[in-house]
């Protein structure tokens, strides 16, 4: 089977709406390598977009999922229950940096869970209004959509969205918005367009995943939690791309000191399988009457089954620390890149959620070079992911398992992809 045959298929079987990146197909795949359908070999620097901190089929969670395969692969958990959710519950909310007692809730997608935890705020509150951030990424579904601050691809041509969602600015140096211009911000639709009282909650992702690997500045989150204590707001950290190792802690807002009420987290979360989550203060996550919360694969037994691994893997093969240590690696190389490529405008990092931003000569934002970069590193068999409100920002995702050998390799792609 060739690459240009399945290109040709999948144009004409599937919609064009599912945008993808890559002209190559998988055959297999293993730690932080993909073999393609014609033998070529890449090595993954997007890891399924964060999912794989803990590599391709890692053996401890392949055999995690198979061995759940032998006992029963779906009850619907709000039928007949097994332990095996109640025993992740209790890790994950032993572990989530959650103030007091915590309750886990468990769905499929990311999109899932973010829906979730508007739900639980609105039911908790008895309000309905939410604030997220300007280029913030929340989802696909129509709630994560309405909280997601970013026109195209995304909500382009799919509105109406439902209503009661404000978007303020985030932090950034480049766009010369401070922390505490975003809190004035706050403070100015709650004298402008709704009173706080009516305010559910506020989401935040702590490192903007899709809008660019913005890092939410620690005045930022004391600045938002003083907010939400001080008028009865649910503060929600959507960690599905920055949780679970990548940013060296096993949550970003560890780095913070802050505690949110809720945290989403998925991706990562089950190394590959599909698994969402909603960890907070148990009298929050109490709070919708029973049969509100679920999904008929929530809770799946086999992503169940791989979470479990996972926490096993990050802690015995101290991932996070392993995360903070490649990041710095990645951001030292970029760094001696930067000299020789003034269009490398900024380099942002939390452990190894690392990215560039690409400007012109000018200052303007250079979706160009990215692309330019992305296409030789992919000739030279790196994978590389790019994100940001206008394309031009590119980040490294590698699993943080990848060996020292083969992240030196991509160092040295990645080096020549910049340079040519
Ligand atoms: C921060 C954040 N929240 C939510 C989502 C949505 O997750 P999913 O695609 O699994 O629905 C994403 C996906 O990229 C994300 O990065």
């Amino acid at each position: 089977m060739k690459n240009a045959d399945l290109q040709s298929r999948r144009l004409a079987a599937t919609p064009r709406g599912v945008g993808v990146m890559c002209d190559f197909y998988a055959q297999r795949a293993e730690n932080a390598t993909i073999w393609d359908v014609e033998g070529r070999e890449f090595i993954d620097f997007a890891a399924g977009i964060a999912v794989l901190n803990t590599g391709h089929r890692h053996p401890r969670i392949a055999a995690a999922i198979a061995a759940q395969l032998d006992s029963f692969t779906h009850t619907a958990y709000q039928i007949v229950p097994y332990e095996s959710v109640v025993t992740l519950a209790e890790r994950i909310n032993a572990a989530a940096p959650i103030k007091g007692p915590a309750k886990t809730a468990f769905f499929t997608t990311g999109a899932e869970a973010v829906e979730n935890a508007v739900k639980i705020a609105r039911a908790y509150t008895g309000r309905s209004g939410v604030i997220a951030f300007a280029g913030g990424f929340h989802g696909r579904t129509m709630m994560t959509l309405a909280l997601t601050g970013k026109v195209q691809p995304y909500k382009a041509g799919f509105g109406p969205f439902p209503g009661e969602v404000y978007h303020v600015p985030f932090p950034s140096t480049l766009g010369g918005v401070t922390p505490k211009d975003s809190l004035a911000a706050i403070n100015q639709l709650f004298k402008a367009d709704i009173d706080p009282k009516r305010v559910a909650a506020i989401i935040i992702e702590p490192v903007q995943g899709e809008g660019g690997f913005n890092v939410a500045p620690t005045e930022l989150m004391q600045g938002l939690r003083a907010l939400c204590d001080e008028h009865g707001i649910v503060m929600i950290a959507d960690e599905v791309q920055t949780g679970y190792g990548r940013t060296g802690k096993l949550f970003s807002m560890e780095h913070h000191g802050v505690q949110p009420d809720l945290i989403t987290m998925a991706k990562s979360l089950a190394g590959g399988m599909p698994l969402s989550a909603v960890c907070g203060r148990a009298e929050v996550m109490d709070a919708p009457a029973p049969g509100g919360l679920g999904g008929t694969y929530a809770g799946n037994p086999l992503s169940v089954a791989a979470a479990h691994a996972v926490l096993d893997v990050i802690a015995e093969e101290k991932l996070c620390e392993r995360a903070a240590a490649l990041g710095e690696r990645l951001v030292a190389r970029l760094r001696a890149a930067q000299k020789a490529h003034p269009g490398i405008a900024d380099i942002r990092a939390q452990g190894s959620m690392v990215a560039i931003e690409l400007r012109t000569a000018a200052g303007e934002p250079d979706a160009d070079a990215v692309r330019r970069i992305q296409q030789r590193a992919q000739e030279r068999g790196l994978v590389l992911l790019s994100c940001g409100m206008y394309g031009n920002v590119i980040r490294f995702l590698y699993p943080l398992t990848i060996p020292d050998a083969q992240f030196e390799r991509a160092l040295g792609i990645l080096d020549e992809a910049l340079q040519a």
